[in-house]
């Protein structure tokens, strides 16, 4: 399962890059508006860092307003993947922009029908938003298994690109279920290092090898 990084902000993406476990980016406005500066630059930071597909979302309601700023931000570098909103408009764009090899991310599904639709579209990744399924009393990663074996039925190329994770637990449940690609916050990504044995077992390898080197100190002076 590829990893990204859900996030707009630039050190996070430098730091999660420098660990060599991340293979994209998401960002969406609500990401976009909690960092300053101008969004093509950042944009165009993102994609120099990461080096893999990065999305960038549009925000409009109808079809060709939506192909207008898709096809903008894809001019930015090779590595957008141009979001888009799960609207019957925005499968409209999605096969314009895939007509012209742009790769595309449709967001904000909920639901199995909704992501059968957007892999009949042909977009690049579908975005099944898990948490905010949780949220309302449903289990948001059923969606995922669903989305997961149709696509699986019927060959279809579409993505599955679990969004909206809040802990590790999901993470490991989309890998479980074979999702295409997780992304998840930077919170989460640090969070998956952790393991109080790894920490206990560190400091214990650290003590006994001071040991070793205080014992090699006292052979020498001896
Ligand atoms: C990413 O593509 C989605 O926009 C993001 O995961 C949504 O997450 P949220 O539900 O925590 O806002």
């Amino acid at each position: 399962m590829k990893i990204f990084l859900d996030t707009a902000n630039i050190e996070e993406i430098r730091g999660a890059a420098s660990l060599g476990v991340i293979d994209g980016v998401t960002t969406n406005p609500s990401l976009m508006a909690k960092e300053s500066g101008n969004y093509r630059t950042a944009l165009a930071e993102i994609c120099d860092i990461v080096q893999g597909p990065v999305s960038a979302e549009v925000v409009a309601d109808e079809a060709g307003e939506m192909i207008r700023q898709g096809r903008e931000y894809a001019g930015i570098s090779e590595h957008i993947v141009v979001k888009i909103p799960l609207l019957p408009e925005g499968m409209k764009a999605v096969r314009t922009l895939s007509a012209e090899n742009i790769k595309t991310n449709v967001t904000l599904c909920f639901s199995a029908n909704q992501g059968l639709l957007v892999a009949k579209a042909g977009a690049t990744y579908v975005s099944p938003f898990v948490g905010r399924l949780d949220d309302i009393g449903h289990n948001g990663m059923d969606l995922v298994a669903d989305l997961v074996e149709i696509y699986e039925n019927y060959a279809m190329t579409t993505q599955v690109l679990a969004a909206s994770i809040r802990h590790p637990q999901h993470v490991l449940q989309a890998a479980k279920i074979g999702a295409d690609v997780a992304t998840i916050p930077y919170k989460v990504l640090m969070q998956m290092f952790r393991h109080t044995l790894t920490d206990v077992g560190l400091a214990k390898f650290t003590a006994d090898w001071d040991k070793v080197l205080a014992r090699q100190k006292a052979r020498a002076r001896s």
